[in-house]
Order: C-alpha cells, then sequence, then structure tokens
C-alpha cells in the first residue's frame, strides 16, 4: 500500500478532459454507427445516440464549465460525415462549425487537442468497403489533410486515428462493433491500412500547415498479464493479445514495418517516427486466458477480489505505471489522452483517479516524459455498445434538460488542476 504525499506535477502540465463528436455531440446522421443504431438490437437497452449531449450546439457552454472547473486543456474528435458527408465534397458550414469550436477553446483557455477519426466512418466510405478498402489510407489523408489546411492555425495538437487497435479488434475480430465482423484475415488487412493510414494522415497534416502541430497516435493498451503465469496457453494467448493490442502501432511508427502478427516485419512505407507524440488511453489489467479464444471473450476475467467498473473493467491503476514506463522508452512526450471509469459510487469514481494519479507521477518521477492528464470524460455520454449505460463523466446530465450538473470529482480536479498537484489530505480524504 503506497505512503501519499503531496505530489506536484512538471510546469505546464495539461488537465483536461476527452470527448468524441458521436458520443457527445448529436444527430451525427451520415455515419455508420448512426445507422447500425436505428437497426435496433445493438445498443444496450436500445439506446441510440439521439441528440447526445446537444453538444454540437451546447459546445460555448460545455468549454465555459470546463475552464471554470479549472481545465486548459480539452480534446475533442472533428465527426469526418459532417466534413465529407459525400466522397470528395466537402460542407463548409460544417467546417465553420468546428472553427467556431476550436476558436471557444482558445476562448476558454482550453489548448485543442483533435482527433479526427473516432471510430465512426461516413456512409459513403462504408459502402466503398470502409477500412478494407485499400483506397482508405489516400481517403483519410485527403480529409485530413483538408482539416490541417482549413483549421490548422488554431489546433496544436492533432491525433488522427483514436484508437486504431479498437477498430481491428471490436470491429473485425470480436465483431461487437459495426461492420460486426469476426475474420481475422480481414482483422489483418484493416490493421495494415490503419497503419499506413495514420502515417498518411500525419504526412497530409505536416504538410498542410506551415503552423508546425505537434501529430501522434492515441493507443488504447490495457496491461496484460496471463491469468495463469505457470499456464503455457494462457502465456501464449497473452503473448499473442500484447502484441496486435499493445505492441503492433508502437513497433510499426518504431521501425516502420509491419509487425507479427500483422506482417513479418516488412517495411511498412512512410510509417517510420511518424509521430511527435504518443496518447495513452488507459483503463484497466486483462488477465488473459487460452479459453479467450475458444470462448470469443475480448476482455479477460477479473480476479475474483478485484474492484471492478460498471463496465465490469477492473480497477487497476499499477497497470498505468507500466505502460508509460514502457513508452516512454520510445522517445516522444507522452500524454494520457483518456483515464477514466464507468461507475455511480462517486467516491469510487475520486479514487479511481486520484490512484491513477499518482501512479502517473510515479513513473513521471522515474524519467517518464508525461505532459498531460485528458480525463475520459467531461459530460457523462453515449457509450458506444452500452448505450446510455455507462457513468463515465466528472459532469452529469439532468435528463430532459440536459443541464450539466458537476459530480464531485470535478471539484476535486478543479483544485488538483489549480494547484498542478495533489496533496496528501486528498489521498486521505478518498483512498486512505
Ligand atoms: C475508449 C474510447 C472512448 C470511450 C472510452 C470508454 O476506448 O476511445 O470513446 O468510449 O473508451 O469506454
Amino acid at each position: 500500500m503506497a505512503e501519499y504525499t503531496d505530489i506536484r506535477f512538471p510546469a505546464g502540465f495539461y488537465w483536461g478532459t476527452a470527448t468524441s463528436s458521436h458520443q457527445v455531440e448529436g444527430n451525427c446522421t451520415k455515419n455508420d454507427w448512426w445507422v447500425w443504431e436505428q437497426e435496433g438490437g445493438h445498443i444496450r437497452e436500445g439506446g441510440v445516440s439521439g441528440i447526445a449531449c446537444d453538444h454540437y450546439d451546447r459546445f460555448e457552454e460545455d468549454f465555459a464549465l470546463a475552464q471554470g472547473l479549472g481545465h486548459n486543456a480539452h480534446r475533442l474528435s472533428i465527426e469526418w460525415s459532417r466534413i465529407e458527408p459525400e466522397e470528395g465534397q466537402w460542407d463548409m458550414a460544417e467546417v465553420d462549425h468546428y472553427r467556431r469550436v476550436v476558436e471557444s477553446l482558445h476562448r476558454h483557455g482550453l489548448t485543442p487537442f483533435v482527433t479526427l477519426h473516432h471510430f465512426t466512418n461516413p456512409l459513403w466510405f462504408r459502402d466503398r468497403g470502409g477500412w478494407l478498402n485499400p483506397q482508405a489510407p489516400d481517403l483519410l489523408a485527403r480529409y485530413a489533410g483538408f482539416m490541417a489546411k482549413e483549421l490548422g492555425d488554431l489546433v496544436p495538437f492533432w491525433l488522427p486515428i483514436n484508437e486504431p487497435l479498437v477498430t481491428v479488434t471490436a470491429c473485425y475480430i470480436a465483431g461487437y462493433f459495426p461492420p460486426q465482423r469476426k475474420d481475422m484475415a480481414e482483422a489483418m488487412v484493416v490493421a495494415k491500412h490503419i497503419l499506413l493510414a495514420h502515417a498518411k494522415m500525419y504526412q497530409a497534416i505536416k504538410e498542410a500547415t506551415t503552423h508546425r502541430p505537434q501529430v501522434g497516435v492515441v493507443l488504447s493498451m490495457s496491461y496484460f498479464e496471463p491469468k495463469n503465469p505457470d499456464s503455457p496457453g494462457d502465456v501464449a494467448m497473452c503473448d499473442a493479445a500484447e502484441a496486435l493490442v499493445n505492441q503492433y502501432f508502437l513497433t510499426g511508427i518504431d521501425k516502420g514495418i509491419f509487425p507479427p502478427p500483422v506482417g513479418q516485419g516488412e517495411e511498412a512505407p512512410g510509417v517510420k517516427g511518424t509521430w511527435d507524440l504518443i496518447g495513452l488511453n488507459y483503463y484497466s489489467r486483462t488477465l488473459v486466458s487460452a479459453e479467450m479464444l475458444t470462448k470469443g471473450a475480448y476482455m479477460g476475467e477479473p480476479p475474483p477480489d478485484a474492484e471492478l467498473s460498471l463496465m465490469g473493467w477492473e480497477v487497476y491503476p499499477e497497470g498505468i505505471y507500466h505502460l508509460l514506463k514502457r513508452l516512454a522508452q520510445y522517445g516522444p512526450p507522452i500524454f494520457i489522452t483518456e483515464n477514466g471509469t464507468s461507475t455511480q459510487d462517486e467516491d469510487a469514481r475520486c479514487r479511481y483517479v486520484l490512484r491513477h494519479l499518482w501512479q502517473t507521477h510515479r513513473a513521471i518521477s522515474e524519467g517518464a516524459d508525461v505532459r498531460g492528464y485528458l480525463h475520459w470524460s467531461l459530460t457523462d455520454n453515449f457509450e458506444w455498445a452500452e448505450g446510455w449505460q455507462q457513468w463515465f463523466g466528472m459532469v452529469s446530465m439532468e435528463p430532459g434538460t440536459l443541464d450539466r450538473k458537476p459530480k464531485p470529482l470535478a471539484y476535486l480536479f478543479r483544485d488538483i488542476a489549480r494547484a498542478n498537484g495533489v496533496t496528501a489530505e486528498q489521498f486521505g480524504k478518498y483512498v486512505g
């Protein structure tokens, strides 16, 4: 058990929250998720994103709230299907909308971190084969270059693709996100395309603007361990999960190759070194067993005595420390681009964040160059296949009016952000 003391974060540390267009804006009617939700049967309790948090119209209010809560940064995504509703046709009214959004961030003292692809695809892209289409990297790069040309003067941090390996695993292996494929061969093709897309988007952004933005990856990483370290099957499965989910993009970009299991280490053209920063999304540890393959389980089973979020994910703060230490070996600075928990126990939410900040600070004190912490998320929002049955926000919304109501974490986080650190008293109150 750690002895909690006062901790301080490096000067200029970024504090804020992360969101994504489809989960908060409302009425993203031109993407594959919207249409899939309308089919019914896919989302828990028949949920649909609908008007979501109405953030499309309430962004000013949300950014004022974030500013009042001490934040100095905010991560959001641009909805590709709004910008390019038909192939090759740019909707300039939507471009203006996002310009106002990003201007508003600056007015509220929030440094923008902009993601360009956060799971959702325009319908035309889906109809052309989506990520299986060999032209996918070029189509994404054209969009990225266009956005960087339009907003390059306002956006210092670009994160082209959110969690590329979630697209590979959830959409093409486990099949619980659209297009619901369970096909390993297809998944390997998608994994190649998405690495190339990242690199081409990186280059397109750099070429489209003279404002010298930082461009990087956002990787969802779990702390994988074999369920039974003495079982060769569990160890092998754990190594396989590790290689694909955690390591594929890291090695791919570090060395400019398609690493196993996607390739055999052959050159991935244009990929080497296409990162100025590494974004880490961390939520949980995964105990991997050999049965995961036969059972088709995606997340492993947590240990019997583990504290769980409502997602069923184990609360395991040490994992973020180990992953940060590993990421630190690659060179680029690291940002925590998502971390948070779904719960309705507000003490547990505060405790979760404090314990992850402690482990983050531990990695920093051992040399990891971590520059920011963006909490998932600002408001409770549409949690994909889980619909409205998860609560990740530091702010809740009144049913009906959608009026924002900060939860206890929002105030705790405000004090932490303003002080750029956590006190032993704050730890004592929530962590004990
Ligand atoms: C991430 C994802 C977010 C959010 C979060 C909580 O994987 O980027 O969109 O849903 O998980 O599950």
